[in-house]
């Protein structure tokens, strides 16, 4: 059975400048339903590409005293860095200034101007020199240019015309039939009262500068630039070069843009198509803008984000996480370095990260690294097998309409459940019983099979991470080679599989820590932890009570301390930096069972040298007999406790 196609496209963006973070938000959602649709089995087209004529870049070159096309050269091999620094996996990258795009647009060109549908009249209205635009005498300010403030003059040029106006009704009809057309809906609404307002006739050639594709029967004339542009989507698709081609991918599925070209999309490119006898694409998804802590990006604010810097400091995969996590599609969002750092800390450091870290190494304790076969499920494994299912199930819902921040949540929600069915199933109890040990091998089994669909699932978003998960599980089937369908069974983990010794996969970030103030500073009397009878103990003033620094911190990692049977070395987040302390609670804990509990601690207690290590604080316990547990707070780290 041969594949179904899926054609996805990004904007061409303008190499006018080097790109930034809100374009590489555009390529990143676009490479994940492109990901993703190969995941589920289609044969995918996925376009990006640039959009190199035009006076604005006329203009760039000359500032920078080079050509046009030298000075495009030069942006656009950034943009492929970029492109691929971000792990975009565009099938192809189209240049505007490429023959096989400037053939195709001089033929759409002459065929609509020979049908009739472009036809050359005049054109007089308020020009602005300087910024050499033609303003409507409504869109002045003061009678003066909108855009520089400097005199306008009345001037007629001669132009070649679209006839956007015959294809309005149409236009409208199609729109109105096809409720997915233009998406999200409040896009639709806005386009749908732009057509009824009346569409005009447009202008689609300039004589004022010539880089541009030369109008082919008056090359005085260049072809507006958006007439050029547009008309990238079905160059790339083969239109009048690749029948075969053509017919496969066109009409496109989704073109990707954001909103502030939704109307180019929704309203002349469809006229440009039914003009040309060539079916509309069948989605145009119109995506928020990003600001940057709150304010519109500029240059002049000097607040523009480069997206290479971010990926040379945090790596693509949690960049790509962020943007398709933090930001619902459609709505604008925010970016902000500590929203990033939080998620990548909690998000990828610990949940996922801890479940990988956890798992694995129990799997390498409890079982030599082997994970045997599971018995019969119990009601909590069952649960969660069920999770796991309709998990991977409504995944495929929510990529099919585009819910990418959806269908993250939900599957954070399965790591978040499976992180606690280890501390429910206990399997360091387990392994410690040798008529447990059906059991354990269940719960590891089933541990090791969550994280084989995770890793499916996770992979148009995280395309490094993925087959990093994989190896680790010890999985011998080439991770290339999986499939949607291989998440949505459960039990394909085979029985045997040898699992890695586990690797962090994300590192936590630690920013610089918050001074610490004065006061906290001051060590507290040590209390010896032998003078524990309660009553012997002699008043103290609330003054000095509060002399205790008692924080929230959330353990991150725990270890065993070589030939120390009672020690743990703990790692833990106070919320504004980390620590490493020893705590004597092995007999108590296994390290698996700590990670992600949120403890009390004193953390202005002087620090002390055990077996080498500085311990910096000590978490509190209450202890009874030979029983003893830690103090926990379900509060954020960093809670004071008072
Ligand atoms: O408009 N937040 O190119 P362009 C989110 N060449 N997305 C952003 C963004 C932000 N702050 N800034 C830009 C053009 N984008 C034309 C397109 S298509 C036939 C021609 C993204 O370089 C967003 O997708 O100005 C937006 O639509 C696109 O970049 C505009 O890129
Ligand atoms: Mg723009």
């Amino acid at each position: 059975m041969s594949k179904k196609p899926f054609y996805i496209t990004t904007p061409i963006y303008y190499p006018s400048d080097r790109l930034h973070i809100g374009h590489a938000y555009c390529t990143t959602i676009a490479d994940s339903i492109a990901r993703y649709k190969r995941l589920a089995g289609f044969d995918v087209l996925f376009l990006t590409g640039s959009d190199e004529h035009g006076q604005k870049i006329q203009r760039k070159a000359e500032e920078n005293h080079t050509t046009p096309q030298a000075y495009v050269d030069n942006i656009v091999a950034s943009f492929k860095n970029l492109w691929e620094k971000l792990d975009i996996s565009n099938d192809d990258f189209i240049r505007t200034t490429e023959r096989r795009h400037q053939e195709l647009v001089q033929a759409v060109f002459q065929k609509i101007y020979d049908q009739g549908d472009i036809y050359k009249a005049e054109y007089e209205g308020w020009y602005c020199t300087p910024c050499e635009t033609f303003w409507l005498e409504r869109q002045l300010v003061d009678g003066k240019c909108p855009d520089c403030g400097r005199p306008v003059e009345i001037l007629k040029e001669e132009s070649y015309f679209f006839r956007m106006s015959k294809y309005q009704d149409r236009l409208l009809q199609f729109i109105e039939e096809n409720p997915d057309f233009i998406q999200p809906t409040s896009r639709r609404n806005e386009m749908i009262n732009f057509i009824k307002g009346g569409l005009e006739d447009l202008c689609v050639s300039r004589t004022t500068f010539d880089w541009g594709i030369p109008v082919p029967f008056d090359t005085k004339h260049v072809v507006y630039v958006w007439f050029d542009a547009l008309t990238n989507y079905i160059t790339a698709a083969g239109y009048l070069n690749d029948r075969e081609k053509f017919a496969k991918y066109w009409p496109a599925d989704i073109h990707l843009v954001g909103k502030e070209i939704v109307r180019f999309h929704s309203i002349i490119w469809p006229v440009i198509l039914m003009a040309l006898g060539v079916e509309l694409p069948k989605k145009v998804y119109g995506h928020g803008w990003l600001v940057v802590e709150g304010d519109k990006m500029s240059k002049s604010k000097g607040n523009v984000i480069d997206p290479i810097a971010l990926i040379d400091e945090f790596g693509a995969d949690a960049i790509r996480y962020y943007l398709l996590r933090e930001i619902t599609l459609g709505l604008d969002g925010n970016f902000s370095r500590e929203a990033l750092i939080n998620r990548i800390n909690a998000d990828l450091a610990n949940d996922l990260g801890n479940l990988l870290h956890r798992s694995l190494s129990m799997i390498g304790r409890f079982n030599d690294g082997v994970v045997e076969a599971p018995g019969e499920p119990s009601a909590i494994d069952q649960e969660l097998i069920e999770l796991a299912r309709t998990t991977a199930a409504r995944y495929e819902q929510d990529m099919e309409h585009q819910d990418i921040n959806i269908a993250l949540k939900e599957l954070w929600a399965l790591v978040g459940r499976t992180n606690k069915y280890i501390d429910e199933t206990g399997p360091w109890a387990l392994a410690k019983d040798p008529a447990k040990k059906g059991r354990l091998h269940t719960v590891l089994y089933n541990l090791a099979e969550v994280l084989r669909i995770v890793a499916i699932l996770i992979s148009p978003f995280m395309p490094q991470t993925s087959p990093k998960i994989w190896r680790q599980l010890g999985l011998k089937a080439d991770f290339a080679g999986v499939s949607l369908h291989d998440a949505q069974a459960w039990g394909r983990l085979p029985v045997g599989t040898v699992v890695a010794k586990p690797e962090p996969i994300f590192p936590r970030i630690e920013e610089k820590p918050a001074a610490v103030p004065a006061a906290q500073t001051t060590a507290a009397p040590a209390q010896p932890p032998e003078a524990a009878a309660t009553s012997s103990l002699p008043e103290i003033t609330i003054d000095e009570f509060a002399k205790i620094d008692l924080r929230v911190v959330k353990v991150l990692a725990a270890e065993k301390v070589k030939k120390a049977d009672k020690l743990l070395l703990l790692t833990v987040d106070l919320g504004t930096e980390q620590r490493t302390i020893i705590s004597g609670i092995a007999k108590h804990y296994e390290p698996e069972q700590l990670i992600g509990q949120n403890v009390v601690m004193v953390v202005n207690l002087k620090p002390a040298k055990i077996r080498g290590i500085e311990s910096r604080g000590m978490v509190l316990a209450a202890s009874c007999d030979d029983k003893l547990r830690l103090v926990t707070a379900d509060m954020p780290p960093g809670s004071k406790v008072k």
